[in-house]
């Protein structure tokens, strides 16, 4: 996405900072001016004069002082951006915001602010996980900030786990993502499935599959990128959810559908998850046990919705396009025909999902896009690209 937006770029207190100058770089980049505030504690990972020289503008600091607020108010500061990004998003910082303290300029700013805010969270893993913060970035979440990351890793403390600020590239996608508005799917309504179900047999066992969500979060990301306001109705995945996108958590196939009922109409439809196909008749309420005279647990099955099928189905509330997957190990083009007849979809991906391709869970796929009358195969790419292509597809169809 080429971008010419103004950002205002919050550098808080973290090791991660010095990546916030990769990140401005990236900015630019894409076409995005930047201008810069740094904490504090801020500056004293990264120093005002590097930040100046990259950014070419004055970094603001101080809320006191009257050259700053003389020549450049905290309101103007806002005023003047088309997005606030905060990155690294302290733990410490993401408290104050969500409290609404506004005791520095950075966090007067976030509490004056009327615009579009995305935060990419920096902290050790264990700050990451305590309720405290798990508790702010809900809140937060819920009042409409935008979250990129964090990143799981080993970590500038030694530990291990998520908490490492997300890539500069990765924040930057964001950031383009949601001011995608003006892009080419700018009042699109689209809906993503994405992910595996996981179908319960008692209350520790369940169906799965190894679905890592990849292909269908990128999918939700670019449309979202396109401007498409993306509704993702994920099953249980590692990944963050997508910035700019409506993140719907589900665990079973029925909740998955009734989630994507309840985000229709849409124009576009992407069904990417892979949906177990049956689950357990009866889930046990309690843990099953073993009879000690080796008998078996016998398992009744039943199938589940087919989502993309209900979604093809013909009606007022059909979107217009629907594109489903097809994971296959043989023959793929021909199955994948046959599934888009039988499910009465309009596209289909057709993915070779044979162990040897590696596709469930690696980063690249192999995909044909079969519609009624063709079959058009796409050379092997990073999932990230078969999602961009795919979106630049569904925006040629859409303007016809
Ligand atoms: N799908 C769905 N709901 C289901 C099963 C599948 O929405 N209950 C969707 C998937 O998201 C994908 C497409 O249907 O877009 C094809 O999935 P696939 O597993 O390849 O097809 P199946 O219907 O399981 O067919 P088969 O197992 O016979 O190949």
């Amino acid at each position: 996405m080429s971008g010419n937006w103004r950002i205002l770029l919050i550098i808080g207190g973290g090791i991660a900072a010095y990546k916030s100058l990769l990140l401005v770089r990236e900015l630019q980049q894409q076409g995005d001016a930047v201008r810069s505030i740094l904490t504090g504690a801020g500056a004293r990972f990264v120093t005002p004069l590097s930040l100046q020289a990259l950014t070419g503008e004055k970094v603001y600091s101080d809320l006191f002082s009257l050259d700053d607020e003389s020549e450049m108010g905290h309101i103007r500061l806002s005023r003047e951006a088309d997005l606030l990004i905060v990155a690294p998003a302290t733990a410490d910082l993401l408290a104050r915001m969500r409290a609404g303290i506004a005791d520095d300029l950075a966090t007067t700013v976030l509490l004056a602010t009327d615009k579009p805010v995305l935060v990419a969270p920096a902290m050790n893993v264990r700050m990451w996980e305590h309720p405290a913060t798990v508790d702010n970035l809900a809140t937060l979440r819920r009042r409409g900030i935008h979250v990129v990351g964090p990143d799981s890793g080993e970590m500038a403390c030694g530990e291990y786990g998520p908490g490492r600020m997300a890539e500069p590239a990765a924040i930057a996608a964001g950031a383009a993502a949601m001011l995608g508005a003006a892009g080419q799917l700018a009042g699109c309504r689209a809906l993503v499935t994405s992910g595996p179900t996981w179908e319960a047999i008692d209350p520790v066992r369940y169906i799965a599959n190894r679905s890592s969500g990849r292909q269908g979060h990128a999918i939700a990301h670019a449309l979202a990128a396109a401007g498409a306001e993306t509704t993702l109705v994920s099953g249980p995945t590692r990944l963050a959810d997508p910035p700019a996108v409506r993140v719907v958590h589900v665990e079973t196939a029925c909740e998955m559908l009734e989630a994507c009922r309840t985000a229709l109409p849409v124009d576009v439809a992407v069904c990417a998850a892979a949906v177990a196909d049956w689950r357990v008749a009866q889930p046990a309420g309690n843990k099953l046990k073993k009879d000690g005279a080796g008998s078996l647990p016998g398992l009744e099955l039943v199938e589940n919705p087919d989502i993309l099928a209900t979604l093809s189905q013909p009606g007022p509330r059909r979107p217009g396009l629907v594109i489903g997957f097809a994971a296959e190990t043989e023959q793929v083009i021909d199955h994948a025909a046959d599934k888009l007849r039988r499910k009465g979809c309009d596209w289909i991906l057709a993915n070779d999902v044979s162990a040897s391709q590696g596709v469930f869970g690696g980063a690249d796929n192999t995909v044909h896009l079969v519609t009624a009358d063709q079959a058009e195969s796409w050379p092997r790419m990073a999932k990230a690209e078969v999602a961009e292509r795919l979106v630049r597809r569904i925006a040629d169809h859409r303007t016809g």
